[in-house]
This record gives structure tokens, C-alpha cells and sequence, in this order.
């Protein structure tokens, strides 16, 4: 359902779960980086008002995101850091075209699988962890990347044909798997 090509790496849970106050930091600002894109997609398309009405709703969702986990880092006594480069979003915008308007229908593709990936990387912390506050945080957020995955994608084919989308969306599961494969195992939500 969510139309990922491939799994993560088998040595990405481990990774994580070992560090996991690197991985809440890193996540955190995927939280603030989801609710700051949203506002952007009003910036760039103020006249798009269904994508307008959905972004506000999905930029206060992903804020509140935000501050949960934020309030897990508190109380394990670790402060926000700031954020790194990540270089599995990067690569996945490289391939994002420049002009309107396709520009949107990659930004909203983009978009939707950083979301199911997120959504799949959940399931493998929530399966890697002990059961407790941070193996609930996890599970409790997946359905709301799963959501949010299908949200992108019902934006994108009210302003593009359903084929376009889905021929865009093919593509780019391609290259998000070969990404995803050449990603190093770090403690990171993405990266
Ligand atoms: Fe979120
Ligand atoms: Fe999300």
C-alpha cells in the first residue's frame, strides 16, 4: 500500500535502536523539516486552495509531531542539536524537475514517499525496541505517515491526471529504492 520498491536495509534498526537519542534528534527535525515543507507548498501555490486547506491541517499535524517528540528528548535529558544535512531527502530532490508544473507534481510525490518511508521505518523500530514510552511514540505516529502518504497522492491527482501520477510515482519508487539501498546504516530516520 505503500508502494515502496524495497525495505530498508537490514542493518538500519540495529543502528538506530543502538543510538537512540541521535535517531529522536535527527527525527525531531524530520517532524519540524514535514510541518516547514507544508508551509512552503503554501508559499509556492496560494491559489491552489484544496492544497492550501490540506497543508495548514498537515502543518499543525506535523508540529504537534514536533513537540512530542521533542518532549521524549527532554525527558531523557538530551537537547535539540542542530540539524545535519540529509542526504537521503537531498538525493530524492536531485531528481525533482525545476519548472511548473511538474515542479509540483514531483514536490507532492517527493513528499508522499518520505512519508511512506518513514511510515515502513517506524514498523522496524516499533519491532526492534523493547516494548515502553518510545516503542509506543512510534507506533502511535506510524498511521499518521500512512495517512499522510495517501493524502500526497490524492493531492497530486486532483492536479495532474492519474496517469501521469502514476507514471511519475513509478519512477520515482525506482529511484527512491536505489537511495534507500545506498544509504549507510545510521541512527537517523532518513539518513
Ligand atoms: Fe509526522
Ligand atoms: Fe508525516
Amino acid at each position: 500500500m505503500l508502494r515502496l520498491k524495497c525495505e530498508s536495509n537490514a542493518g538500519w534498526a540495529p543502528a538506530a535502536v543502538a543510538d537512540l537519542d541521535t535517531l529522536l534528534i535527527d527525527h525531531v527535525h524530520c517532524e519540524k523539516k514535514a510541518a516547514s515543507t507544508a508551509l512552503s507548498l503554501i508559499n509556492r501555490y496560494p491559489e491552489k486552495t484544496l492544497l492550501v486547506d490540506h497543508m495548514i491541517v498537515h502543518a499543525q499535524e506535523e508540529l504537534e509531531h514536533f513537540a512530542l517528540v521533542l518532549g521524549y528528548l527532554k525527558e531523557r535529558g538530551t537537547g535539540l542539536r542542530r540539524d545535519s544535512a540529509d542526504p537521503y531527502v537531498n538525493q530524492l530532490l536531485e531528481h525533482a524537475r525545476r519548472n511548473e508544473p511538474q515542479r509540483l507534481l514531483d514536490s507532492l510525490i517527493v513528499a508522499a514517499l518520505i512519508e511512506a518511508r518513514s511510515c515502513e521505518r517506524f514498523q522496524l523500530l516499533v519491532d526492534a525496541l523493547p516494548p515502553g514510552d518510545l516503542r509506543d511514540l512510534f507506533d502511535g505516529l506510524m498511521p499518521s505517515e500512512a495517512r499522510h502518504f495517501t493524502m500526497f497522492l490524492t493531492l497530486a491527482r486532483e492536479y495532474f491526471a492519474a496517469e501521469e501520477v502514476e507514471r511519475r510515482l513509478e519512477e520515482y519508487t525506482v529511484i527512491e529504492a536505489g537511495i534507500v539501498r545506498g544509504l549507510r546504516d545510521e541512527p537517523r530516520m532518513h539518513g
